[in-house]
């Protein structure tokens, strides 16, 4: 049972427990429906913790029995825990308590997934195993005992004995009891071994459902690279004897670093050619990274409380996104991390549920998991080692590391190891963890006498609860090009501190062409006054990957704004610039792949809000579709000699090389269908060997309107794969036509393999009927109606992915009158179902504002 009046809980109530725990034994007896849970903890008072009240968190759970030092206690129970007398020196508690895995469909504490026992802790789940002191900065050595029926019984940390029906496990390193995790059932495991630098021997193994045993060696591939990358960049070794992932099917996130046992939503770690795409295969590689990455910034040095989460979250999205970098090219992956920040990050910053990186107050902490939190978190970052350079970065997280191994940390810890280390002051850096919202930096030019100068002001519009912005530190790195496409100036970091500020450039011999905000070093909104000649010089000549793609993308965007509000024709200026682009074989297929890429709906629509224009998501999809159609007609030439260049002639693999190549080939692919009706989509979709060329197909012969028998193929060769009918499902929602889009949604709901209780299956077809923009906002409301039902009733059975899914009206205030009343209606109804969680009744309650 949750909270029935929610209660806030604030950063600046933190104090730490007042007691320790010194060592933690725990054993499971399983079953079912009536698990029993017998613990035995000894405890001491924490000459830090003044707070001498025994509360242990526990919910749902059935207290069999408790003891004190071998006495048997009558603790005082609520819904929250327990309170008890105990002695004024160190005791140890002893309890038993039961629980019903199998009833447990909030995916959160210890739960069944087909046949399977798993756990998910964080951030809150321990106290539904157990009643325990459940914060992150009470840590302690776990000892775990599994009695139960599986050939497969894992824990944290290291194995010690085992027999028929019992093993037993235990992690010497101490650890909060959100990393705690047991797995039970009937598992195969792809095995694998690692040799660290100092040359110790790591078991590895990926566990998962029998018949999943061909999908792992991509993963064990990946999980390996992972280990010696952060020996090599960050000098971080693996410190257990064994490193367990396991797969299951039925998860809220993506994966989670329990402790030497990651355990991973399947979506996230099975893998094949045929089954999974290009994109899974990123995907996956750069998730087991981060699980893998969190050994060292989470677990090892975790964090004080909640609202640190950046601490670990940020950091190690950081990690893993300079470790993709590493694996496969830097220009693409600061585009698509950038893409990512726009299409997630921006609109919760600029909209009712903005909060800082590090937010002050809370309701329910799994409602903090956000691009916030975890993708700006990790822009800060990247800023930080901009601001320090690369020596210092690496000296500072070394000394982070050295005086913090063991320890529950916080933000400023992290600061002052910078501070340390360098000298610098960064107190107002630190804004960037304090102030909400997005940063709008304006900037206008001017050259005169061989001096050029750039003359930048910057503002942050009002957020919840913050109307008073001050100035925050930026960097912005720039680089001047002269005329003739020489860069005359390079790159050069400017730090701007002030609200406004002036730099100059001099010694130049005629008027340069600035390429500002290069590798997007600073997670702003630039406005600029630039021109279409200018933006289009920049496309052709700037050697910064990042801006080059940039200049396309701005001169794409205001072309459609311009035919969304004016009826102006496609502005054909740009589509020449590119096209000189395509034709350039010498130029990296992914690269070009993302120049073909247009702005999303949704960032239209925003950047309408921005000007002060209401958006039409009709005209929006419109406007869209004719350019694509435009652009199409008017490369016809190229296509043919465009696929031809991309075709891949050797066996599959999901390297950068391959991967940029079928990217490309799949956006000439659509543009083709266009074309031809559909002709070389089925003649792709018949002949392909592989997922990403499979799928692809498949997307354009539904834009095509000529993918029934195409659908039905797909469905019988895949009916039996969950991930694969999971495109299957989410792609019929996420390409229907806009008037089709909530009716497309609704009868997929009706398919017999439409499994609402799983997140995967709810989210293929719930979050693409949100991801379809102009069908999510079709008129009449259907779309918002149907998602509000679903959400009705998704949230008895799992509260948290329930929650994370309202963020789907999050953008509700930016339409229209007759939208906003229908997505607020929406909203006021679940926000009105008796016994909603804690979890959705936050969301909407900050949504509706
Ligand atoms: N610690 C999180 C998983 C988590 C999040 C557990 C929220 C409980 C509540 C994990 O490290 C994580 O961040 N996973 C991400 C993927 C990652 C690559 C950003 C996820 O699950 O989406
Ligand atoms: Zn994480």
């Amino acid at each position: 049972m949750k909270d029935a009046a929610p209660q806030t809980i604030y950063l600046s109530d933190y104090t730490p427990y007042g007691f320790v725990v010194e060592e933690v034994h725990l054993t499971f007896r399983l079953s079912p429906t009536a698990t029993r849970v017998l613990s035995r903890i000894r405890f001491s008072p924490n000459p830090e913790g003044p707070d001498r009240d025994f509360f242990l968190h526990g919910e749902d759970l059935a207290l069999i029995s408790a003891s004190i030092d071998g006495t048997p206690v009558q603790p005082e129970i609520t819904p929250q825990g327990l309170r008890c007398d105990v002695p004024d020196g160190p005791f140890v508690w002893e309890a038993e308590v039961e629980i019903s895995p199998e009833t447990n469909t909030a995916l959160e504490g210890l739960y069944m997934s087909n046949g399977m026992y798993c756990t998910q802790c964080e951030a809150e789940g321990f106290r539904k195993i157990t009643y325990y002191p459940d914060r992150p900065d009470v840590m302690s050595v776990f000892t775990v005992r599994i009695e139960g029926p599986h050939p497969v019984l894992l824990s944290n940390g290291n194995p010690g004995a085992s027999g028929d029906g019992w093993a037993e496990w235990h992690d010497p390193w101490p650890k909060p009891a959100y990393l705690f995790a047991l797995v039970a059932g009937d598992l195969v495991n792809h095995p694998g071994q690692f040799t660290t630098m100092s040359g110790k021997k790591v078991e590895l193994n990926i566990w998962v459902r029998p018949g999943d045993e061909g999908k792992c060696a991509f993963g064990m591939e990946a999980l390996k690279k992972s280990m010696r990358w952060d020996e090599e960049v960050y000098g971080r070794e693996y410190d257990l004897d064994i490193f367990n992932i396991v797969a299951v099917d039925d998860f809220n996130m993506g994966a989670m670093e329990n402790k030497g046992l990651n355990i991973f939503n399947s979506s996230a770690v099975l893998a094949s050619p045929e089954t999974s795409t290009d994109a899974n295969f990123e995907r996956i590689e750069a998730i087991i990274a981060h699980e893998y990455f969190h050994n060292w910034t989470g677990n090892r040095i975790t964090c004080r409380d909640w609202f640190q989460l950046c601490l670990k979250e940020g950091l190690t999205v950081y990690r893993d996104s300079q470790f993709t970098t590493d694996m496969r090219g830097a220009a693409v992956k600061r585009i698509n991390d950038v893409s990512d920040l726009r299409n997630r990050q921006f609109p919760e910053d600029q909209g009712p549920l903005s909060h800082p990186v590090r937010p002050e107050s809370f309701q329910e902490i799994n409602n903090f998991y956000t691009a916030t939190v975890y993708e700006k978190g990790a822009e800060v970052i990247g800023m930080l080692k901009r601001l320090v350079g690369d020596e210092a970065y690496a000296k500072a997280v070394a000394l982070y590391f050295d005086r913090h191994d063991g320890q529950a940390c916080t933000i400023e810890d992290w600061l002052q190891v910078f501070e340390d280390t360098t000298g610098r002051d960064l107190s107002q850096f630190k804004r960037w963890y304090s102030q909400s919202g997005t940063p709008r930096l304006r900037v206008s030019e001017h050259y005169e006498d061989g001096t050029y100068s750039l003359q930048f002001s910057q503002t942050t519009p009002p957020t919840p609860g913050q109307n008073d912005k001050q100035p925050q530190v930026l960097p912005i790195e720039v680089g001047l090009l002269s005329p003739n496409g020489d860069e005359v100036v390079p790159t050069t970091l400017l730090e701007m501190t002030k609200a406004e500020q002036r730099f100059e450039f001099t010694g130049l011999s005629s008027k340069p062409v600035a390429s500002i905000l290069r590798g997007f070093s600073a997670p702003v909104v630039l406005e600029r006054d630039s021109s279409r000649e200018e933006r289009a010089f920049l496309l052709a000549h700037d050697t910064d990957p990042f801006c080059r793609w940039e200049a396309g993308n701005a001169l794409a965007r205001d072309g459609l704004l311009a035919m969304i509000t004016d009826g102006a024709a496609p502005d054909t200026a740009w589509l020449d610039g590119l096209e000189t682009l395509l034709r350039d074989s010498a130029l990296d297929p992914d690269f070009r792949a993302s120049m073909l890429d247009l702005p999303g709906q949704s960032e239209l629509a925003q950047a309408l809000h921005e000007r002060g224009v209401t958006p039409d998501p009709q005209a929006i999809y419109d406007a869209l579709e004719r350019l694509k159609m435009f652009r199409a007609e008017r490369w016809a030439d190229l296509l043919p000699q465009l696929a031809k260049e991309t075709r891949v002639t050797e066996p599959y693999a999901p390297d950068a090389d391959q991967v940029g190549k079928r990217a490309l080939g799949n956006g000439v692919l659509h543009m083709l269908t266009r074309l031809d009706g559909g002709a070389a989509a089925q003649k792709q979709f018949d002949s392909a060997d592989n997922m990403t060329l499979q799928l692809a197909a498949l997307a354009a012969l539904i834009w095509a309107g000529e993918a029934d028998a195409a659908l039905r193929a797909f469905h019988d060769r895949w009916q039996h794969d969950r991930l694969v009918m999971d495109k299957w499902f989410g792609l019929q929602v996420a390409l229907a036509r806009p008037d089709r889009a909530a009716e497309q949604a609704k009868a997929l709901t009706e398919h017999p393999k439409f499994d609402w209780k799983n997140p995967n299956r709810f989210r293929a077809v719930f979050g693409s009927l949100a991801a379809n923009h102009a069908g999510f906002h079709y008129e009449g409301g259907a779309g918002y109606d149907l998602l509000a039902d679903w959400l009705i009733r998704l949230d008895a059975k799992n509260p948290q992915t329930t929650a994370r899914m309202c963020a789907a009206f999050q953008a509700w205030r930016r339409y229209d009158d007759g939208r906003q009343a229908r997505m607020r209606n929406a909203l006021q109804r679940i926000a009105g179902t008796p016994a909603l969680s804690r979890d959705t009744t936050e969301m909407v309650t900050r949504i509706l504002g």
